[in-house]
């Protein structure tokens, strides 16, 4: 939510900031703004809309400068409009802030400067930050945001320039992500790495009320009490072609057609030595009784893929919780508890809060994260990365099947260590693991028929996913994809629930999605598939068994899988659904309406 970048360096500032302003767009677009210091001014531009407004904008502008910082806003507090984007300047012009996150103590704040005089020019829970930086400014800006950073409560990451100090870019953050990074042209601060991946992929991830100081050359970092903390830059593996388009028309589209390489990559990087391999190896296994999977979205339907993987396998029983109800329903978890988190960004508000009430009760964390460094990643008592590299597109595909791989190659390792599995078992197991990169590509090599089908169902007004077992479980993403980047109503069900409500909804034209790799579960599911047919549904049949088409019922045959791993296969086709649908809208599928892609806050 929100995406911030700065910089200090040789250059102009300006094509800096748009360009990573550009890469951080999936964070928020209701509008954005850029800063730059020049000749003891502050040149600010702000622009309700995407940042291609900003860009427009700027051209007429002719601002410049080597100190500078940009925002995209994804608006909390405030309309989007041009008056409450970023940067906020304090009233006398000499304190220019970005800030992602959300100010809880901004009323309080504002009325206190406000009985002093201070006149206020937006509606934002931000602005405050740059009011009340100025009001204790006294000559030296750490002083200054340590005081403020002492008021302050709920989340930031900020970026700070003063006009007095030009010659330092400030940060601070709390609860929200913030990098630092660094190279011979200059250093940046951003919220993310993609943002700076054109010119450094050496970072440095701020903590918790840590204060970052940069300056051309240099950074240099201070805790609360003015303390100098030394840090080790890493070296982010991320190309630029991971956060780059490469043809396609979407990100989506791109990321989708990516995923045989993710899931490949994903299984190497779990089954040989390296750190994902010693963190499963260093789990205690038979210290549990509980198995708690908490996450957010799609993140969370993976868990519910797992969960039914980790039962069968295991036989230990798996609770999976949205992150935002685990964290207040008191959670039955203690010490004897592990809990597996899981997140594409690792900065999901939600997702951190649970884990850290997991933790405070004991339990034993053990996070599946896609961005190296983030908060979750650092956090977890445990943690094994999906090799998904950046994911720019909203709706997330590639970060999900990795997700998938992942939690497949837990469930079989735990398995054998608590000896559910014997030696053949689990390496019959691993080859079907093996083969599921191929078995997707096979998938993605034949997209016309789901391009087809697509076209014709951009009227639907509601369309239900059904399935049994983890054809059920992987319902929950196919719906999900429909609605976040199509705006079709859908909803995900049990096949063999339908008969108990839901199916008084079926009528002529609606479409059923039906799924069925589970062979045992066959009949059971294609008896749902005619109970829907004989009132008027029309059916999308992606199975892996033959089936006879007619006009009512349309058949995707996937290749044959091992069925617990079959969501790897049917999801693709569920993604390519929901992407053909929105694209035959001509929608943004890569930036939905009302979404971003990290949620930063609650
Ligand atoms: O970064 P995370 O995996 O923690 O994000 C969790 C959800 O916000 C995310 O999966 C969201 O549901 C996506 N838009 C789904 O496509």
């Amino acid at each position: 939510m929100c995406g911030i970048i700065g910089y200090i360096g040789e250059a102009d500032a300006v094509p800096i900031i748009v360009e990573g302003l550009k890469r951080l767009e999936y964070r928020g677009y209701d509008s954005a703004g850029i800063a730059v210091y020049n000749s003891g001014a502050f040149g600010v531009v702000k622009r309700k809309g995407r940042i291609a407004e900003l860009e427009a904008s700027l051209e007429n502008a002719n601002i410049f400068g080597k100190l500078g910082i940009g925002h995209t806003r994804w608006a909390t507090h405030g309309e989007p409009n041009d008056a409450n984007s970023h940067p906020h300047l304090g009233e006398k012009s000499r304190i220019a802030v970005v800030h992602n996150g959300i100010i809880e103590n901004y009323k309080e704040i504002k009325g206190w400067l406000q009985e002093k005089g201070v006149k206020f020019a937006s509606q934002t829970d931000s602005e405050v930050v740059a009011q009340l930086c100025e009001h204790h400014y006294d000559g030296d800006l750490m002083q200054a945001v340590i005081k403020v950073a002492n008021i302050l409560e709920g989340s930031y990451a900020l970026g700070i320039m003063c006009l007095d100090e030009p010659d330092i870019l400030m940060a601070i953050k709390k609860d929200n992500p913030l990098i630092v990074g660094i190279s011979d042209d200059g250093n940046f601060i951003a919220s993310d790495v993609p943002a700076i991946l054109p010119h450094t992929t050496k970072v440095h991830y701020l903590n918790d009320k840590e204060i970052a100081i940069l300056t051309k050359d240099d950074v240099k970092f201070y805790n609360m009490d003015s303390e100098t903390i030394h840090r080790e830059a890493e070296t982010i593996t991320w190309t630029m072609e991971g956060a780059e388009k490469g043809g396609y028309p979407h990100f989506m589209l791109k990321e989708i057609m990516e995923q045989p390489r993710v899931i490949k990559e994903t299984i190497k990087n779990t089954l040989m030595d390296g750190a994902n391999k010693n963190a499963i190896d260093s789990l205690d296994i038979s210290h549990f009784n509980k198995v708690v999977i908490t996450a957010c979205g799609s993140a969370c339907y993976a868990g519910i893929v797992g969960k039914y993987v980790f039962e069968r396998l295991c036989r230990i029983s798996v609770e999976v919780e949205f992150a935002s109800e685990f964290r207040y329903k008191d959670p039955i978890v203690d010490d004897k508890t592990l809990v597996i988190v899981v997140s594409q960004s690792g900065e999901t508000a939600d997702t951190i809060g649970a884990m850290r009430e997991a933790k405070k009760r004991g339990a034993t964390t053990f996070a599946i994260v896609n961005a190296v460094g983030s908060t979750i990643a650092r956090e977890a008592d445990f943690t094994a990365y999906t090799a998904a590299g950046p994911e720019i597109a909203v709706a997330s595909t590639k970060a999900f099947s990795a997700q998938l791989v992942l939690l497949y190659i837990l469930a079989i390792r735990f398995a054998q260590k608590l000896g559910k599995i014997d030696d053949i078992k689990t390496a019959e197991l691993i080859d079907e693991i093996n083969a599921l990169p191929e078995k997707a590509t096979q998938v993605l090599e034949h997209t016309d028929y789901i391009q087809k089908y697509a076209a014709g169902s951009i009227n639907s007004k509601s369309v239900f996913f059904i399935g049994r077992n983890v054809d059920y479980a992987i319902s929950f993403e196919g719906s999900l994809k429909l609605k976040e980047i199509s705006y079709i109503h859908s909803e995900a069900y049990a096949g063999g629930e339908l008969k108990h409500g839901t199916i008084a909804l079926i009528e002529e034209g609606v479409l059923v999605v039906a799924i069925s790799c589970c062979p045992s579960l066959y009949g059971k599911i294609f008896s749902n598939v005619e109970q829907v047919i004989s009132r008027g549904a029309r059916v999308l049949f992606v199975s892996t068994e033959d089936t006879k088409e007619d006009d009512k019922l349309s058949l995707i045959k996937l290749p044959p899988v091992h069925e617990l791993f079959s969501p790897s296969l049917s999801v693709i086709v569920l993604q390519l659904f929901s992407y053909y649908v929105a694209a035959n809208k001509g929608l943004d599928i890569d930036k939905p309406r009302n979404l971003a892609k990290s949620v930063t806050v609650e």
